[in-house]
């Protein structure tokens, strides 16, 4: 049997245990993207394709641990029901045997072209890189064609996660990398047939346009134009917390500034997170037949507490955040849960006013797990508001010194952690709740919070609290269930 049967033998075996075994799971998300089994992390290859929106991902089928990674598949035609398809990617080859890592997806005459960092353990035990192409007519299966760029001087063999697209018809291409001294790199190479990458050199890293260090490794760079500006999202790995910014293990975030195509010159202003939570990480972007900018990221972060997800004991791990459609405004990048999103709601909303006065104020509801809460401030005085959801996450906004904290139960003792940022004037949140995950967005996008959270099944509380005179406009929505549990 070939290896690549062998390990597709393994799969069905699992699945068809899965299947018989049909438990019911209170933490299955309704509507995110999960891995039917096993361990998914980042989302790859977004690309609209033949009327198709294609979501792959990072999967390790046989663990809920980082081991060896595939490529899991999913399609939509509305982006909210999802329709899963055989693995597209499986390491079965000398150049991909440990792992078909992060990468993209491009349309090219018609067909898929997929480019992905085949990850090697060679003989000594040390890593090896190859950035690597398959394509397919269909979007479905795929034919590998082996590696097309192989680790430059200059860089460890931490290099990985190609994005390819196309500009003024010539290929690009933007990988995670670390050089030899240790520093997080995003390099650009440049293409004119997709097979014969040339190196235009360093778009930007640490230690380079930076007087400090700016860690030792970025990984799964994104690079795209949106309404004037030249935006490199990245993943730096080895800053330490400074104020109230870098408290995960690792960050996720993005620069702004303008790149003169043809060349790696690109001047940018400073790093800003992309997402003020808990588990958010390796986003992707991509661009869809109506021209919108839509993100897609890891609902999840590769830390200690990753093996006290209480879903491990379920078989699974992890999922996908909503899609998100990116805008500029004010030269800040703002995320907005797509349009489409909306089809989820069922009925009409309950709408409820609270005119909160002097003294402290509280109101309850309960909620479905699905749920879509949107909060309208229109005044807050003087006083802390506090929301908290399921006993388990805890929002609050502070107008004295304009702070936003998401509080929740740690996975592993049940102690409260937080993330926190500034927020100068707090005028609307609205959250997407699913059965284990919250997606908290400020003004529009402005900032947003995600984190997974454990609520006990039966607790469907909701419950507001104002230390001052607050008025709020409150609207929410129970959500249908659309992807596959
Ligand atoms: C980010 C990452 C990528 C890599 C992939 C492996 O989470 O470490 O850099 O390609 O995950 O699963």
């Amino acid at each position: 049997m070939t290896m690549e049967l062998h390990l597709l033998e393994k799969i069905r075996q699992i699945k068809s245990k899965n299947d018989s075994d049909n438990h019911h799971d209170p933490y299955r998300p309704g509507y995110h993207l999960s891995p039917p089994f096993g361990l998914m992390n980042d989302p790859n290859g977004l690309i609209y394709f033949h009327g198709r929106f294609h979501v792959f991902y990072q999967w390790n089928p046989f663990e809920t641990n980082h081991g060896i990674k595939f490529w899991g598949h999913f399609s939509s035609t509305d982006l909210l029901h999802w329709e899963e398809h055989p693995p597209a990617l499986i390491p079965s080859e000398w150049y991909d045997k440990n792992g078909c890592y992060s990468g993209s997806a491009i349309e090219h005459e018609g067909k898929m072209y997929l480019f992905y960092t085949g990850n090697v353990k060679n003989r000594n035990g040390e890593r090896e890189s190859y950035q690597c192409l398959a394509v397919s007519e269909d979007g479905v299966y795929f034919e590998k064609k082996g590696p097309i760029l192989h680790v430059p001087q200059g860089y460890t063999s931490h290099f990985r996660d190609p994005k390819v697209w196309q500009q003024d018809g010539r290929w690009y291409m933007v990988l995670g990398a670390q050089s030899n001294t240790f520093n997080g790199r995003a390099v650009l190479f440049s293409s004119m047939d997709l097979q014969h990458w040339e190196m235009l050199g360093p778009l930007t890293g640490s230690n380079r346009k930076y007087s400090e260090e700016f860690g030792y490794m970025w990984e799964c760079p994104d690079f795209f134009h949106l309404q004037g500006k030249d935006i490199l999202l990245f993943c730096p790995q080895g800053l330490e917390p400074k104020g109230l910014h870098f408290h995960n293990l690792y960050q996720s975030g993005y620069f702004a500034g303008r790149w003169i195509p043809g060349t790696n010159h690109y001047e940018h202003g400073e790093f800003t997170e992309l997402d003020r939570g808990f588990d958010f990480y390796a986003p992707q972007t991509f661009v869809d037949h109506r021209n919108r900018r839509i993100m897609i990221a890891w609902m999840g972060m590769g830390d200690d507490h990753e093996q006290c997800h209480p879903t491990i004991e379920k078989g699974w791990i992890h999922s996908l955040t909503i899609p998100r459609e990116m805008k500029i405004v004010g030269g800040h990048l703002y995320q907005h849960p797509v349009q489409e999103l909306q089809k989820l709601r069922i009925g009409q909303p309950s709408i409820v006013n609270l005119d909160f006065h002097n003294g402290n104020h509280e109101y309850y509801a309960s909620i479905h797990p699905q749920s879509e809460i949107i909060i309208n401030v229109n005044s807050l005085i003087n006083g802390r508001l506090e929301i908290t959801i399921r006993n388990n996450i805890q929002l609050s906004y502070d107008p004295s010194n304009e702070i936003f904290t998401m509080a929740r139960k740690k996975f592993a003792d049940n102690r409260l952690e937080k993330r926190q940022c500034i927020v100068n004037h707090m005028r609307k949140l609205q959250m997407y709740l699913d059965s284990s995950s919250i997606e908290v967005f400020i003004n529009d996008g402005q900032e947003v919070f995600t984190a997974r959270f454990f609520a006990d099944q039966k607790d469907d509380t909701f419950h507001i609290s104002s230390e001052a005179e607050a008025s709020l406009n409150l609207q929410l929505y129970s959500l249908q269930a659309s992807c596959p549990a």
